[in-house]
């Protein structure tokens, strides 16, 4: 599906719009998609749309901008690059303000050389600018000279939006919230990713490289009709798995070691996340089986706690009663479960949280807390990883059998009406059958 074929949505993407019209009631929304951006000389980086503009839009072209204007009359504005066969040529296809007008159902389209016309004609007389101040430093200047535009008519009478409101925080809002189409590719995203780690597993011997396992991701990724990797893949074997962003990915796998493997693709903007621990050799040791059974345990529990009500903290605190429970079974913590807890002593092993909103961007947009401060409360179509882990640094005060291990096991999972659905299910964890697998030829 590309720009094109999103067109085939464009109702979705239109009640968007006019859900956030809807909310504005009065005033000019601008929403600009993200730059290209160079990554030495003259080549780019694989361009990537800005999310909040993809979400109300389908739009997938560089250098275009939204304007949504809400009254007695709503209206939708697209302004984009103009057709240019000459450039069509060079850099493949692009709508052009009136083919996108109809493929996108906006209410007018036009070129982005009319902005600097244009813009301050929309904003005059307007109660209210809807815009993301400090996102981006040059549409920030843009806006300033926009609104200078329309200060300048002052002594025709002309008056200047006299409030600015992120627009953003209502769109997070409403990310927060998947709707079937949503939930639809995010399911195929976490397919593709599910299905590519458990293909890697079955590639990994002794003697590879950290690399060659990425490279198997990105085969399936792509083969698989994924835009792009969701972001680095990690691909850490033995102790690079206790280092959390680890992505250098240039060592070689030993036997006796667990590979962490944390690695995600993007399907149409929706992101899958994904990380698996298994042993290099296909089968656990004593220690390493002790440590993933309890991050394993922790996980369940953590996904048993992901269900509509419960507070956005839930899961993570199911998660760390099982691990610090374990991490003092295991001489790894000392004292009671309420001291380690109350000391956070655990962090020594356990130093991040359980999860995070997952959609358009693989740390999605939506807030944790409300405005009082109180956790928010899962509802059902939020979207979210689940992904305890434990890492074990060499320390005088750690038991030696257990060090170098890291081990984090990440699904992700949508809240429905009763629980929750683990959307990246086909992604195998289970001892037995990580053993079981890695043993088929
Ligand atoms: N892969 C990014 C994360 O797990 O948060
Ligand atoms: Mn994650
Ligand atoms: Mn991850």
């Amino acid at each position: 599906m590309t720009s094109n074929s999103m067109t085939m949505n464009n109702k979705e993407f239109k009640q968007r719009r006019d859900a956030l019209l809807a909310h504005m009631s009065e005033g000019v929304a601008i929403i600009p998609t993200a730059p290209e951006a160079i990554r030495n000389r003259d080549s780019h980086y694989p361009y990537r749309f800005d999310s909040y503009f993809y979400y109300l839009t389908g739009f997938t072209e560089p250098e275009a901008l939204l304007v949504l204007i809400a009254g007695q009359e709503n209206k939708s504005i697209l302004f984009c690059r103009d057709k240019d066969i000459e450039r069509e040529i060079w850099d493949g296809f692009r709508f052009g303000p009136e083919a996108a007008k109809t493929a996108f159902a906006f209410d007018h389209t036009y070129s982005m050389s009319e902005l600097d016309t244009m813009v301050p004609q929309l904003l005059a007389n307007q109660p209210t600018l809807f815009f993301s101040l400090g996102a981006d430093s040059g549409w920030d200047t843009c806006i300033t000279q926009w609104l200078n535009a329309v200060k300048m008519q002052a002594r025709a009478g002309v008056s200047v939006p006299n409030t600015i409101v992120d627009v953003r925080q209502h769109i997070d809002m409403m990310r927060l919230i998947k709707s079937p189409f949503e939930i639809d590719l995010m399911r195929q995203s976490a397919n593709i990713a599910a299905q590519a780690h458990n293909r890697a597993m079955q590639k990994v011997t002794a003697g590879k490289m950290e690399y060659e396992i990425e490279a198997e991701f990105l085969h399936e990724f792509y083969r698989k009709g994924a835009q792009a990797p969701a972001y680095t893949s990690i691909v850490a074997g033995g102790a690079n798995a206790c280092t959390l962003h680890y992505n250098a990915n240039n060592c070689v796998l030993n036997d006796g070691e667990l590979l962490l493997i944390d690695a995600g693709c993007e399907l149409h903007g929706y992101a899958s996340d994904i990380t698996r621990t298994f042993p290099v050799s296909g089968k656990f040791t004593g220690p390493q089986k002790t440590l993933y059974e309890l991050v394993l345990t922790a996980q369940l529990a953590a996904i048993d706690a992901a269900k509509p009500g419960n507070h956005w903290n839930a899961p993570h605190e199911a998660a760390l009663d099982v691990l610090v429970q374990g991490f003092i079974d295991e001489k790894l913590c000392h004292g009671s479960k309420d001291s380690v807890i109350e000391t956070a002593s655990y962090r020594q092993f356990y130093m991040h949280r359980t999860g995070h909103w997952l959609g358009l961007d693989v740390h999605d947009a939506g807030e944790y807390k409300n405005k009082t401060g109180e956790w928010a409360i899962l509802a059902s179509g939020n979207t979210l990883t689940v992904e305890p882990g434990c890492y074990v640094r060499p320390a005088d005060n750690v038991p030696e059998h257990f060090w170098n291990i890291g081990i984090r096991i990440e699904d992700d999972v949508l809240i429905t009406q009763d629980g929750c659905e683990v959307l990246t299910q086909a992604a195998i964890k289970s001892v037995a059958d990580i053993e079981a697998h890695m043993q088929q030829p």
